[in-house]
């Protein structure tokens, strides 16, 4: 069996946060922001929050797959920015959709959390274990951001995608998923409650600290891999593909992909201008946008790929 799409939906804040806006209170610029991100305006939550944006996009997916809560048995949710430890985000959402009969969990693998959570909904489905799935990815990474540091706290913003999966005869199309704990040092986000620190305070070390250029080395370089691998095990070239989701970290680093693909950037779309780097949530995001444009056609193959903290990276096929 294979997990198929069936319906996506989106939340994204009320509130416009434009380079503009930064430029007030940290020391950048429109211009820089924009050269080395593609980043123009960001979503900043306000009444928002991770349960909220992923209950709104969980509601939205559903009503457009004419699927029932009582249908889902699984809710996946990727997040590292819920706003309580327990309970978990996803049992939150299960709660206010009234999914009665699902379980519901979440995962925690930063930026390629969605990608991750998509291989793990398809591994349920093919074991027999589940029948219908949601996968959600929602961050309120302005929770995490410390809003002195330019270096960091222009690159991220708010909002939540999710996508219904529900079972259909096929087979399991390829995916990888990979981790590098050694280099977790690369980007790290210690816990408030964590023993022996100032609970609860502003500590620095709470706030998400980043080597931008070993982040970048690493995207640029193991992402076409991860796709290349999913391309090898499906007998496809990249001109086969008809889209590429990549996370939405940074225009660079997606130009960089297409570029070491060897393939048209008019397959890669972007939406980073608009949103910034929403972590986990910025897939499904896109996901949504191109299908509510009815951009997909039926048949058409696509590949998903995520990269963050972890390290963490992967990539899966997927056919419209
Ligand atoms: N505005 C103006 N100047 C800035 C800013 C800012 N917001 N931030 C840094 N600078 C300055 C630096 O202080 C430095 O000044 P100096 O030369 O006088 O020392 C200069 O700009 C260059 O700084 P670098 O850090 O070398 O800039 P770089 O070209 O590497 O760009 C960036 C930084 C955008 C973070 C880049 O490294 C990057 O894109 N990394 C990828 C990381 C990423 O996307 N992470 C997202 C989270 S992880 C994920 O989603 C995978």
């Amino acid at each position: 069996m294979i997990g198929k799409i069936y319906g996506t939906g989106s939340s994204l804040p009320k509130r416009i946060v434009s380079n503009d806006d930064l430029a007030k209170i940290v020391d950048t610029n429109d211009a820089w922001i924009r050269e080395r991100t593609g980043v123009a305006r960001r979503r900043i939550i306000k009444e928002e929050t991770t349960v909220s944006m992923a209950t709104e996009a969980a509601k939205k997916a559903l009503e457009q797959s004419s699927i029932t809560a009582e249908e889902v048995d699984l809710i996946l949710v990727s997040t590292i920015s819920s706003e309580v430890i327990l309970p978990c985000t996803a049992c939150e959402v299960q709660k206010n959709i009234k999914a009665v009969n699902a379980a519901a969990f979440d995962i925690n693998a930063a930026c390629a959390g969605f990608l991750f959570g998509y291989n793990t909904a398809q591994a349920y489905i093919a074991a027999g274990m589940a029948k219908t799935v949601l996968v959600i990815g929602s961050e309120s990474l302005s929770n995490l951001v410390n809003w002195k540091d330019r270096s960091t706290c222009i690159l991220f913003g708010d909002g939540a995608g999710a996508a219904v999966l529900k079972a259909e005869k096929g087979k399991l199309l390829p995916s990888v998923s990979h981790s590098d704990g050694k280099k977790g040092e690369a980007l790290t986000c210690l816990s408030r409650h964590r023993k022996g620190s100032p609970a609860r305070t502003r500590d620095l070390q709470a706030y998400m600290q980043m080597d931008g250029q070993s982040v970048f080395k690493f995207a640029v370089k193991k992402v076409p891999k991860a796709v290349e691998e999913v391309l090898e095990e499906a007998g496809l070239k990249a001109d086969d593909i008809d889209y590429f989701i990549l996370h939405q970290a940074n225009r660079r680093i997606v130009e960089a992909v297409a570029k070491r693909l060897k393939t048209d950037i008019e397959k890669f779309p972007m939406n980073l201008e608009e949103y910034g780097n929403t972590s986990s949530a910025s897939i499904p995001i896109l996901l949504d946008e191109m299908n509510r444009k009815g951009k997909f056609i039926k048949g058409q193959k696509i590949i998903l790929a995520g990269f963050g903290a972890g390290l963490s990276w992967g990539a899966a096929l997927l056919e419209w």
